[in-house]
């Protein structure tokens, strides 16, 4: 079964064939990051444009690298059909719309977060059910996941994403955007952890209270005071900084997570040595992989987290949400299905 998969819900455009087999036989991503960088952040309408003129090029080129003569050698086509950025996520769900109305094939309107939450078994054998992170630009979130379409949210940001808080971060520095990869190789650079703290105090929000529910404003805002209090910051600042911000986020996580898999067991008294994964674009970062490490070795849980690659926005796992769909047997979307700006996970079916 080949399964043609299409994203446009943010600043990626992309396009993957996958199989029900786990093969990833084209898995195209085109960044639009050089287009986005002179402002800092995502613009909508600048995204939805560059998706409407890169998408149908892509998705030739899929189709040849996946050694497909035509789109009727597929077997279904699946899109990001929410949440997302509308605009974006209307051209992609137009292009799979085309191709379906044309080669007459079973179209899947897939909920971009359950991409995300599902990829893990694209790379790996985890079993129903697993304990999820999801930390994206726009989404932190931790989510017990049941089985394909059973998903039982845990926690949330009461405010700013995970991500966005890199990115917010990374801009106050003058790093540009994306800034999760910059401000974890600037805090790499940063010999004395202890001393960065003393430097930079930044306080780890939410460690200590009840629950998994994320907070990361306040951390955000602490950032921004130092900034403003150091007039000039060279190059071992920002470093002692990153290093701070990277260690507050670190306690924040190992304390969320450690509170999740106590509440994960609490669901499944029955799991043994489940699994706790991670997924979305700030799952590339060692210091969040090796917070996951500590809280699965505490709790015998067995960590997976997919290659960076597959952890950033991508379309593989798209067409890969709807090869379990299939599987699970759900029922394809009508041509009609509608892209909507929010979904959350815990509404689908
Ligand atoms: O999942 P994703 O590609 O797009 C969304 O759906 O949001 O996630 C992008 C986010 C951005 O905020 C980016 O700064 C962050 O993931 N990110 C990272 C790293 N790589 C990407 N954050 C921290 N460390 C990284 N290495
Ligand atoms: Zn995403």
């Amino acid at each position: 079964m080949k399964i043609l998969g299409i994203e446009s819900s943010c600043d990626e455009t992309a396009v993957a064939v996958v199989t029900g087999d786990r093969e990833i036989l084209a898995d195209l991503v085109l960044s639009q990051t050089d287009s986005h960088a002179l402002y800092g952040g995502v613009v909508p309408e600048v995204a939805a444009r560059a998706h409407m003129q890169h998408i149908t090029q892509l998705t030739r080129k899929a189709m040849a690298e996946a050694g497909l003569k035509g789109f009727q050698e597929l077997d279904a086509v699946a899109v990001t059909a929410g949440p997302g950025l509308i605009g974006g996520v209307m051209v992609g769900a137009m292009m799979a719309k085309a191709i379906a109305a044309v080669h007459d094939l079973p179209v899947y309107g897939i909920n971009h977060l359950e991409g995300h939450a599902l990829t893990p078994r694209l790379v790996a054998d985890v079993p129903f059910p697993y304990l999820l992170l999801l930390a994206s630009g726009g989404h932190s979130q931790i989510v017990a996941v049941k089985a394909v379409g059973a998903y039982q949210c845990l926690g949330t940001t009461q405010d700013d994403a995970l991500g966005e808080a890199f990115d917010k971060t990374a801009k106050l520095l003058g790093f540009g955007y994306p800034g999760g990869p910059a401000v974890e190789k600037a805090a790499a650079a940063c010999a004395d952890l202890e001393k960065a703290r003393q430097d930079f105090p930044l306080p780890a929000p939410m460690v200590g209270r009840p629950g998994c529910d994320f907070s990361f404003s306040g951390l955000k805002t602490a950032v921004r005071r130092h900034v403003e209090e150091h007039a000039q910051m060279d190059a071992a600042d920002k470093a002692a900084l990153c290093a701070s911000f990277q260690e507050s986020v670190r306690q924040v996580l190992y304390d969320r997570m450690t509170n999740a898999a106590r509440r994960f067991y609490g669901l499944f008294p029955e799991a043994k040595n489940p699994h706790l994964v991670a997924a979305g674009g700030v799952a590339a970062n060692q210091m969040l992989r090796g917070a996951l490490a500590a809280v699965a070795a505490e709790n015998r849980f067995q960590l997976t987290v997919p290659p960076a690659r597959l952890c950033t926005d991508n379309a593989a796992m798209i067409a890969w949400a709807a090869a379990e769909r299939i599987a699970a047997g759900k029922p394809p979307d009508g041509l009609d299905f509608r892209v909507v700006p929010r979904w959350p996970l815990e509404a689908l079916l």
